[in-house]
């Protein structure tokens, strides 16, 4: 069976992967990342993000960020949208800063009103706040949080439930999955956002790992049910587990099976955990290399698109459900 039809089996709403809006003109890429039993879900990789939305202030492009909802919409495939109020990849007009406190909140209202409001109805769910905290667990220092403090947060949501009711919106982050400060701090965001009142639905755990520092299934779902106890949904929104040398020895290629086994069945093992998004169909395309000289080989299918034995774990692991 394929993947995604093995997950809704096993009682979860998809399993996806990011598709990179530069890759469209490779067919069995496409081909693979089109297969909506395999992959029910897509997330844009770039296009939606504010440095190609909204290059200069007030003027929205949607030509890159529209690529990947009409390969969804051609395809029945869920859409997760990626991503708003987000520190990287801004515009340099937002990431010099130099705004007031209102001339910032009217800049991101401004912002999410008009790209949420362009892909209204179509995005199940929306990454509305991606990585507010830091690697070390403070706040995140960006033109957001210098400017506004905290309050960024709850303004995000709330523009973002104004321009489209029915999304799904999510805090999204890296290393959650380790259940340290970071982790703190992100439970400190989304109880931030709660008590003033502002529309959050879920976390998103990003799931970027390391082949044999991936926690253990149980301690995955542990840090999973701090969030579902606060009444939010998770998901796993971006997972890659990376070789730190390559190329991956052949115990490697299992222990990596292992780890992604790990992730999917803690997914499986909470309730309200609702999806799982690899990010990306391929080694070939991920994003690792470039920022992770000499690691990578993070997915499930190799550079030839043929499955590696991540696929295998992973598949079984739904299966057994
Ligand atoms: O847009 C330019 C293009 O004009 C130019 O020709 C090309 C040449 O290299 O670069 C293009 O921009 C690159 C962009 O991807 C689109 O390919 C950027 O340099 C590159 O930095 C950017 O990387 C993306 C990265 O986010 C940026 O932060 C990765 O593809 C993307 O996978 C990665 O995704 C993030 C999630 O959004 C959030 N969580 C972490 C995750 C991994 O970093």
């Amino acid at each position: 069976g394929q993947l995604h039809d093995l997950a809704v089996k096993a009682g979860l709403e998809f399993f996806g992967t990011a598709l990179g809006e530069s890759h469209t003109s490779d067919s069995a890429y496409i081909s693979l990342g089109t297969d909506s039993s395999e992959f029910g879900q897509l997330t844009p990789e770039n296009g939606q993000k504010w440095d190609s939305t909204e290059p200069s202030r007030g003027q929205f492009s949607y030509t890159s960020g529209d690529i990947v909802p009409g390969i969804a919409a051609a395809n029945g495939q869920i859409l997760r949208c990626h991503t708003l109020t987000w520190h990287s990849q801004l515009p340099n007009w937002v990431s010099s800063g130099g705004f007031s406190y209102s001339d910032l909140q009217s800049i991101i209202e401004t912002h999410i009103a008009n790209v949420v409001g362009h892909y209204a109805g179509a995005c199940h769910h929306w990454d509305v706040v991606n990585e507010a905290a830091d690697d070390s667990g403070n706040w995140r220092s960006s033109v957001f949080y210098d400017t506004m403090g905290t309050d960024f947060l709850a303004i995000s949501f709330n523009a973002a439930k104004a321009a489209d009711p029915s999304a799904k919106l999510y805090l999204n982050d890296y290393n959650l999955e380790y259940n340290g400060a970071k982790t703190d701090r992100v439970f400190e965001a989304a109880q931030i956002i709660q008590a003033a009142g502002a529309p959050i639905d879920g976390v998103g755990f990003q799931g970027h790992l390391i082949v044999g520092s991936t926690p253990s299934r149980s301690s995955l779902a542990t840090a999973l049910r701090r969030f579902t106890a606060l009444g939010l949904e998770v998901a796993y929104t971006e997972v890659d587990i990376r070789h730190s040398s390559l190329p991956p020895s052949d115990s490697a290629l299992v222990t990596q099976g292992n780890d992604f086994a790990s992730v999917v069945g803690s997914c499986l093992d909470v309730d309200g955990c609702v999806g799982v998004t690899v990010w990306g169909v391929t080694d070939k395309y991920s994003w690792i290399p470039d920022t992770f000289p000499g690691q990578g080989a993070a997915l499930l299918y190799d550079d030839n698109l043929a499955k590696k034995p991540a696929w295998t774990s992973v598949s079984s692991v739904l299966a057994a459900a």
